[in-house]
């Protein structure tokens, strides 16, 4: 994988930096928001199944592995998809996940392409409504649509607004369980449900749960040897510990009409 220069390690969002010092996920509800939705994903072997902003593919790989389904996984960032398809190499589920360059906005899919359509973190950073149309629309009738979502689970304090939504991540926008129901709805699906959690996966609670203690240590291991990646961490994580008594997930999950 492209080493980056310290320039860029600057200029990475918190979700690409994670992924370049080998943190596998990187979504607000962490593996548990992951399990809640793959519960209600109704997976089989003969699912097709398309992860739009895969990240490094780790829910992909999971899919692959438990249920042995065929799974597309696009994502618009060359440094996710480098280390998605090198991820994806080393499960050895290279015959089932094919990793691709892919935007949310425009997915290159024929309507109702795919039995099964997941969205971990995206729709947020971008045109909220017409993702979820783009997501609704390459899904065939019957099938499901399940993605995880930031809201405020109390409203923030003034700072920790403008420093989550202003400083770590500019231009992400959210909203409440019951606009997230709405975006959905107008997206043409139906059965719209929503679980909600707090934000936990840079807790130290929620990122030993997320990776396990042999990935931390080793994450922590890439991030002190570099300058620029302690750099980018003190930087983050004090911003990051003011936002979070306020951010909770939410796991959306809808049926295409027939
Ligand atoms: C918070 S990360 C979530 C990654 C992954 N879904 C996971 O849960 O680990 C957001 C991802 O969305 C991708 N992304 C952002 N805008 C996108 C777009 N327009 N189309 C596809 N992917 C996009 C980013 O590159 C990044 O991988």
């Amino acid at each position: 994988m492209a080493r980056l220069a310290a320039t860029e390690i600057a200029a990475l969002d918190p979700y690409k930096f994670m992924a370049v010092v080998g943190k596998r996920v990187i979504h607000p509800g962490g593996r548990e928001s992951t399990e809640s939705l793959l519960a209600r994903a109704d997976v089989t072997e003969a699912s097709r199944v398309l992860d739009v902003g895969c990240g490094v593919a780790t829910t992909a790989i999971e899919i692959a592995r438990r249920h042995g389904a065929e799974v597309t996984a696009v994502d618009i960032s060359p440094v996710m998809l480098d280390r998605a398809a090198a991820n994806v190499r080393v499960a050895g589920v290279e015959d089932r996940v094919r990793v691709a360059a892919g935007d949310i906005l425009d997915l290159e899919f024929d309507d109702g392409a795919f039995d099964v359509v997941i969205a971990e973190a995206v729709t947020m950073f971008v045109d909220r409504r017409r993702a979820a149309a783009e997501l609704s629309r390459v899904t065939r009738s019957g099938g499901r649509v399940l993605a995880t979502e930031f809201f405020w689970r109390r409203a923030p304090s003034d700072e920790a607004r403008e420093v989550f939504l202003g400083q770590v991540c500019p231009g992400l926008e959210f909203d409440t369980v019951e606009d997230w129901t709405a975006i959905y709805g107008a997206a043409g699906l139906a059965d719209i449900e929503t679980e909600t959690g707090p934000f936990e996966m840079m807790t130290p609670r929620g990122f030993l749960a997320d990776e396990g203690l042999t990935r931390s240590l080793a994450i922590m291991g890439r991030v002190a040897v570099r300058p620029a990646h302690v750099r980018k961490m003190a930087w983050l994580m004090p911003r990051m510990a003011r936002a979070v008594p306020y951010l909770g997930y939410i796991v959306v999950t809808a049926t295409k009409p027939g």
